[in-house]
């Protein structure tokens, strides 16, 4: 038996680098120092800082558990444990040692870091695996955790390297104005509002109609929607529910808004429906027979429309938009960041849901190709059940047009803030949350973890683990499986995501 063609077979597999069988010694060696040098090189540009000084890779975390595993008695390590061999199938063994290792999703999709019980690379792309995994039945992601975790770090890793298949990345509310950089860096646009800012949104824009709905069908969907719209405004700022003849009053104001603009060849706004609600006479003629005494129901409703038109919103929602929406644009993003000022939180969340409405208009193209939409600091919302109700009703529209959501969330009882157990707002809220199959929990208060393992059905190992998660670990449930995936961030990535630099 000779060795020589064994010993071949390794070389050719583990070389890097083919070379002819023609060329000699000197010229194998010198294709060799060519690929060193050129590998290096490349390793160089890969690293190096944009300011010219070389970043510091961060150490990777340690383990979860040490090298021998679980700690305590009951890990049964140490060989000191006989029993007799045990066989069963794959199936009752799954059941039986549910969280030991999971064996992955696949390679295919964006790369997010390292499984750590596995200890191999974890990927994941929405997109591949719905209609593959069994339970995966839409692409939209809920991210939870306390701040300071890397969630924003996550969410800014997909998009930029979702950017490499081909997704565009939609980012409706920015309150901190942190994926600006992200955006500029990508190729992307930002739109910044703001007191003084020169952009201008007009949330009642009506939205590009696809080719494949006919034209009657599209009215009514937009109709629909601005409706939707104005009731979870309406609802916001009054802090209730509407009366029956206030929503037949926003209806009647919003017609005779939309065929008032028509007729004059603009678009409505909501300026022109806080008019409109103003002025009960015109409410009464405009509502025709059934009115009754319209005008005089709609006062609450004038009010609340009057803040968003006058207060600190002033302008911002209630003008022509300035900004064009561009759908080739790999990112688009709208920092919201100016507007965090008067502490008042009901504005921001105000403006949050108008650029929301704006953007999410723009994007009804089935043929628009994969996208992601991300809300950062969606927590904010949760506490308005107009506002999660206008969400869900988005949500079940974006599954048909390719798009996957991302919300961001710091603890999964915000969810419960929304309402008492079997209100309107708690059912919505549970909704949303089954309206994400894959959800991430990055660490979270201790006094949080039972509401966590009770909404999301976790294990007392998981239950566990989410306690004790550092920065950038998160336990993925993905269709009802589980891993710990350490998130893992390129130098290049941590100096644009890096969101401490103002602590520093
Ligand atoms: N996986 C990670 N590895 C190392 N640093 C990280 C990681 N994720 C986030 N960071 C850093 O932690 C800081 C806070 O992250 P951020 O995403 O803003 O947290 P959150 O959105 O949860 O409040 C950022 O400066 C970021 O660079
Ligand atoms: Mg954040």
């Amino acid at each position: 038996m000779s060795h020589r063609p064994d010993r071949r077979a390794r070389r050719a597999s583990a070389s890097p680098l083919f070379t002819p069988h023609g060329a000699d010694r000197a010229g194998r060696r010198k294709a060799r120092r060519q690929l060193a040098e050129a590998t290096a090189k490349a390793r160089d540009r890969a690293t190096a800082h944009p300011d010219g000084t070389v970043p510091v890779e961060e150490p990777l975390p340690a383990p979860l558990y040490g090298l021998a595993g679980r700690p305590g008695p009951a890990s049964a390590r140490g060989s000191r444990l006989k029993l007799p061999a045990h066989r069963m199938t794959t199936a009752i063994a799954s059941g039986a040692y549910p969280f030991l290792a999971e064996g992955g999703l696949g390679a295919d999709g964006i790369y997010i870091g390292r499984d750590v019980h596995a200890e191999a690379a974890f990927s994941f792309d929405p997109f591949t695996l719905y209609g593959r995994v069994e339970g995966f039945t839409n692409p939209n992601v809920l991210l939870a955790g306390v701040i300071g975790q890397g969630k924003s770090a996550l969410a800014k890793s997909f998009a930029l390297r979702s950017i490499a298949f081909g997704y565009r990345v939609y980012v409706p509310c920015d309150p901190k104005g942190e994926w600006t950089p992200v955006a500029a860096a990508l190729g992307g646009t930002s739109i910044a509002l703001g007191p003084g800012l020169p952009g201008r949104l007009n949330p009642l824009d009506a939205a590009p109609r696809p080719v494949s709905v006919p034209e009657e069908e599209w009215t009514g969907e937009i109709r629909k929607r601005r409706l939707l719209l104005l009731g979870s405004l309406a609802r916001t700022v009054l802090g209730r529910d509407l009366a029956p003849m206030e929503h037949t009053a926003l209806d009647v104001a919003l017609d005779a808004v939309v065929s008032q603009a028509a007729a004059t060849g603009r678009t409505p706004l909501l300026g022109d429906i806080a008019t409109t609600l103003n002025n009960p006479g015109l409410l009464d003629i405009a509502g025709g027979a059934m009115s009754g005494r319209l005008g005089d129901a709609a006062r609450d409703l004038a009010h609340a429309m009057r803040r968003l038109v006058h207060g600190d919103l002033a302008g911002m929602f209630d003008a022509p938009s300035t900004a064009v929406f561009n759908p080739d644009s790999p990112m688009l993003t709208i920092d919201l960041s100016r507007l965090g000022g008067s502490g008042d939180d009901t504005a921001l969340v105000l403006a949050m849901t108008c650029a929301s409405a704006w953007m999410e208009s723009a994007l009804t193209d089935p043929n628009g190709g994969r996208r992601w939409i991300v809300y950062d600091e969606a927590w904010r919302l949760m506490r308005h059940p107009g506002l999660l109700q206008r969400m869900q009703s988005q949500w079940k529209l974006s599954r048909g047009l390719g798009i996957a959501n991302l919300m961001v969330i710091h603890r999964l009882s915000d969810l419960l803030t929304a309402g008492d157990a079997g209100s309107r707002g708690r059912a919505l809220a549970e909704g949303l949350l089954a309206d994400c199959s894959t959800r991430i929990i990055y660490r979270q208060e201790n006094d949080q973890l039972q509401a966590a393992a009770s909404l999301l059905g976790l294990t007392t190992v998981e239950t566990q683990a989410i306690a004790h998660l550092n920065r950038g670990r998160g336990l993925w449930r993905v269709a009802g499986r589980s891993f710990i995936v350490q998130h893992l961030l390129h130098p290049h990535e941590r100096t644009l995501f890096d969101t401490d630099a103002r602590m520093h």
